[in-house]
């Protein structure tokens, strides 16, 4: 007999198909994503689950009793409870490298974008409030040969620095857990410590995993280490942020912009003040939402399923739950 997958969003075609000769699968249907209650209602009496950001809890595994492989469709995997999954021999897949160019790609939208002010002068065009001469006031801060930080050089702050050195003539740091020195040889970026790197940069890009030691590693006190000239990107997860803190710091011109892709809260409620502020460039989370990739991310995501599922060593196990 087949193992059962519940899948909670929908899915490429192929993909579908693949999954369909080796699983009997259901596909969450709904035009909002599933909420948690729904999710454990579907789960009773299914081996596999594939997801894309859905909190798996202790609580959503005790629904979950004959669940034997968790698929995320996604790199990042801190919605996970590791040591719930991992008590319960439950294995645990991501999707790397597939995504690296795409969300690098974000990043340096992110960049532009705050930097050339797109967000607020695409609502000045479409306003009808384009007037000859535009004021010095909505001018823009060049990115080439400024000066850019990177926290967290993994393989898609690696990614970054190539295209912002290459691409852009920028002068690259970073700071990470520990020192890359072929990264440093083969892309020309310095190693800098981290309170030197907020200090000095233009463009500061964080790029790091969210775990207990990243949560809010930016808060107020590296806010105002940096440059009041400095933008600040996010495009790893909320929590890495002091969200408050932040706001503050744009409000307060501590520094001079933002673009976030994640937020501590997703999706963001309507009343978060972010959403009041002209100096900030918001994505709802989109790092990896290219046709192309989320298609290759799915395929990734069903094959390392359906390898789990069937006792093969799936190809991209969570490093943690080896
Ligand atoms: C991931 O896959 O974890 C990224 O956040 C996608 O945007």
């Amino acid at each position: 007999m087949k193992p059962k997958v519940y899948i909670t969003s929908k899915l490429p075609e192929d993909v579908a198909d693949y999954l369909r000769q080796h699983c009997e699968i259901e596909i969450w249907d709904g035009d909002r994503a599933i909420t948690g209650e729904e999710l454990a209602e579907r789960l009773t009496d299914v081996e596999g689950l594939m997801t894309s950001g859905n909190k798996v809890s202790e609580r959503l595994l005790q629904s979950a009793p004959k669940l034997r492989a968790v698929s995320n469709v996604s790199v990042g995997y801190n919605h996970n409870d590791l040591s719930a999954m991992k008590a319960r021999g439950i294995i645990g897949t991501h999707t790397p490298y597939v995504l690296d160019d795409t969300v690098a790609d974000l990043a340096l939208t992110l960049m532009l974008s705050a930097a050339r002010r797109v967000a607020e002068l695409d609502q000045l065009v479409r306003s009808g409030n384009w007037q000859r001469g535009l004021g010095e006031q909505l001018f823009g801060t060049d990115v080439h040969h400024a000066k850019l930080g990177i926290i967290g050089m993994g393989r898609i702050g690696e990614a970054i620095a190539k295209r912002a050195k290459f691409g852009f003539d920028m002068d690259v740091a970073y700071y990470n857990r520990s020192r890359k020195p072929a990264t440093e040889e083969k892309l020309g970026v310095v190693y800098q410590p981290l309170d030197e790197l907020l200090a000095e940069s233009d463009f500061i890009v964080l790029m790091t995993p969210l775990t207990p030691e990243t949560k809010h590693l930016i808060g107020r006190p590296q806010f105002e280490r940096m440059k009041s000239s400095a933008i600040f990107i996010n495009v790893s997860r909320g929590d890495t942020v002091d969200e408050k803190a932040l706001i503050e710091a744009l409000r307060s011109k501590t520094i001079r912009a933002a673009g976030l892709d994640v937020y501590e809260q997703e999706p963001v409620s309507p009343d978060n003040e972010l959403l009041s502020l002209d100096n900030v460039v918001l994505l709802p989370h989109i790092g990896s939402a290219t046709h192309a990739t989320r298609n290759r991310m799915a395929m990734v995501a069903a094959r390392n399923l359906v390898d789990a599922l069937y006792g093969r060593e799936p190809q991209y196990v969570i490093p943690e739950l080896k």
